[in-house]
């Protein structure tokens, strides 16, 4: 298994460590292609970049592809995955907009949407460092638990245990979006390389049959055990059932 694992004390020598793995990536290669993820996990990750930045890290060739981003929700709502990225990274650092791909939540064709993300991944050359988050039920990207292995981007409905999760960022649990679109996990196994972060014990169940269960559906991460360059980067509470 070629599952390369750092335990780390806490949330911010997790995001240190993972950074450090971003920075190298572009320092080799300034029009990397990154796969970015949302959520609580790599906020500290993009805090570092935009330092990193500051003092002179260029991204003005880089290309980024996020994950995922809910159905119905546009680039100017508060909890859309846009938005986060916009304000988290992308008006911080010298990216080129158009070189920042996000699925679009509001498309007439949900369909479409989703092969013609694929395919602008495909014309991009593939994502070269792909970064992820795990959910309390192992999802990765919104691949919830039961997405086939063999799945391009596509629409999803989230599952119950996500929207409770997720409920946290939104006023109450019904404005929670029950469908998003999101990279399929073949899409995410075709990155070259991949991060996969987590933070806190409420991920510990999820990192230890992502690490050490079967591969299956039934636990969508469990598949990074059959890429061929995954980094670990989990602090101890994450690490605590390993
Ligand atoms: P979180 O979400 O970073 O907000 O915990 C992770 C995920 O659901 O993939």
């Amino acid at each position: 298994m070629a599952m390369n694992i750092v335990v780390v004390a806490n949330f911010d020598s997790m995001s240190a460590e993972a950074a450090k793995i971003v920075y190298g990536q572009i320092m080799r290669k300034p029009n990397s292609v990154l796969g970015l993820a949302t959520g609580s996990t790599p906020l500290g990750v993009y805090k570092l970049l935009v330092e990193y930045h500051n003092r002179g890290m260029d991204f003005s060739r880089v290309t980024t592809f996020n994950l995922d981003e809910y159905v119905g929700l546009g680039p100017d709502h508060p909890q859309s995955y846009r938005r986060y990225m916009h304000e988290h990274l992308f008006s911080k650092v010298n990216i080129n907009p158009e070189r920042t791909f996000i699925p679009n939540g509001l498309a007439e064709d949900l369909e479409a949407e989703c092969r013609r993300y694929d395919e602008l991944i495909r014309q991009a050359g593939g994502i070269d460092l792909q970064i992820l988050g795990i959910g309390t039920n192992g999802h990765i990207g919104f691949n919830e638990p039961g997405t086939e292995f063999g799945s391009t981007t596509h629409v999803v409905d989230l599952a119950e245990s996500t929207i409770r999760d997720n409920a946290r960022f939104f006023e109450s649990i019904d404005q929670v979006p029950t469908r998003a679109i999101s990279m399929g996990i073949k899409s995410i196994m075709q990155a070259k390389e991949i991060i996969l972060m987590a933070s806190g014990g409420s991920k510990a169940d999820a990192i230890y049959a992502a690490v050490h269960g079967p591969v299956t559906t039934a636990v969508p991460a469990s598949v990074l055990q059959l890429h061929p360059s995954v980094t670990l980067v989990v602090d101890q509470a994450a690490a605590s059932k390993l």
